[in-house]
């Protein structure tokens, strides 16, 4: 058995280095410099490293239409979230097809702080250049609507999109970055080839933007039950501000591995993009994804990529009703809220467990994250030992 195939059958590699990367930065000199916000220099060192395959560079406006309204790419194939370079008007009246770009960096490195991030690049490190196919106005209270199911700029995914600038700019984009990614995350050629390494050909992927609990620990223990491999890969990209820092997130995660499983059934790495908090869509975007970095399974449960309660706890279960299995190639494996049954002794869900939720202690990312701000320690129904000790250690450092 093999490894799945990439989305839309082969790995895009859309990076320049050598003779080539030289002459290309060189030309780019002279090219108008385009700043990128952090979720856009993100999106692009992805685009560059296949993770985003098919895609080769920021979406044309018949793209960005079908993203919309059929959730597909023209192609038919499924792909649920823009993935656009925003333009002021002032900007995209300079630019038509044909033209050139320069595109610059949005900090000092690929890692950003893992914050969200609506600044934009000063411009002073270009990272590669785009080739302008199309400049189009985007419809952000579209957008809202059908990427995100509200208009409220309470969600804040929504409040970026609202005050972003109103045009896009797209084409492909060619990427001489280095280092592409930052240190902790590897890229979909990367992953794959370790996966052939370890003889690995089902490989379960599992999301998380949050410091690794017991919940997630569950599901990714029932997932690894049923596959060869378990790719960690905890979103490293720009988040909200209340999101504990991408480090955090992933020092949590390789503890959680050191002490708690096998060290040749799991991969850590880090999955470099921005969070989009997009729910269901999100889902799919994640899954789909994650079949470029060689994962056949791709982990959902309870409000995947949620935020307040923008989302119904198996919206993003229901969205891949809607979406045909065959084409999407990789097979959601879908978890009910999971939570530390007292009775049980054990982690549970509704299909596991006949005691009522009050002798039940219900995990998620949020409960986690307002014990530590009021610097409350971690039970061990909530997060392993060695994990609470390193989270409440560094509460207590930053308050
Ligand atoms: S996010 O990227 O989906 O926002 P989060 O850390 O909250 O990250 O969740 C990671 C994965 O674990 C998601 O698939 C989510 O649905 C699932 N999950 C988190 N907590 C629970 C829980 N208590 N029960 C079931 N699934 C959960």
């Amino acid at each position: 058995m093999s490894l799945v195939t990439p989305y839309g059958g082969r790995l895009v590699d859309r990076t320049v280095s050598g003779v080539t990367a030289a002459s290309l930065r060189d030309a780019a000199r002279h090219l108008p410099r385009l700043p990128l916000s952090g979720v856009e220099e993100a999106d692009l060192r992805l685009i560059a490293c296949g993770a985003y395959s098919p895609l080769e560079g920021f979406m044309d406006r018949e793209t960005y239409a079908c993203v919309l309204s059929r959730m597909t790419l023209p192609s038919g194939l499924p792909w649920t979230v823009p993935v656009v370079l925003r333009v002021d008007p002032a900007r995209a009246r300079r630019l038509a097809p044909g033209d050139r770009v320069s595109l610059c960096a949005a900090g000092p490195g690929p890692t950003g702080d893992g914050r969200e991030d609506s600044r934009r690049g000063t411009g002073t490190g270009a990272l590669g250049v785009l080739e302008v196919r199309d400049v189009f106005p985007a419809d952000p209270l579209a957008e809202a609507r059908a990427v995100y199911g509200t208009e409220s700029p309470q969600h804040p995914a929504v409040a970026r999109l609202l005050a972003s600038p109103g045009w896009c700019v797209g084409g492909p984009v060619r990427v001489w970055a280095t280092p592409l990614l930052p240190p902790w995350a590897l890229t979909p050629a990367e992953t794959r080839a370790y996966f052939e390494t370890m003889g690995w050909s089902r490989v379960v992927g599992f999301q998380t933007r949050n410091p690794v609990h017991r919940a997630h620990e569950h599901l990714q223990k029932c997932a690894l039950e049923m596959v060869d491999g378990l790719l960690l890969h905890p979103l490293v990209g720009p988040t909200r501000e209340e999101d504990l820092p991408a480090e955090i997130r992933w020092r949590a995660c390789e503890i959680l591995v050191h002490h708690y499983y096998p060290p040749d059934r799991v991969l850590l790495s880090g999955f470099a993009a921005a969070m989009r908090y997009a729910g269901p869509r999100e889902a799919v975007f994640h899954a789909v994804v994650r079949r470029n970095f060689g994962c056949s399974h791709f982990v959902v449960g309870r409000d995947h990529a949620g935020v307040g309660s923008f989302y119904g706890p198996l919206d993003a279960q229901r969205i891949f009703d809607r979406l045909d299995p065959a084409l999407l190639g990789v097979e959601v494996l879908r978890f009910g809220a999971a939570s530390y049954c007292r009775r049980c002794r054990s982690m549970v869900t509704d299909k596991s467990c006949p005691h009522p939720p009050a002798i039940r202690v219900s995990l998620s990312g949020t409960e986690l994250r307002r014990r530590l701000r009021e610097g409350r320690g971690l039970p061990s129904e909530l997060a392993r030992p060695e994990v609470a000790a390193f989270l409440l250690r560094l509460a207590q450092k930053r308050a």
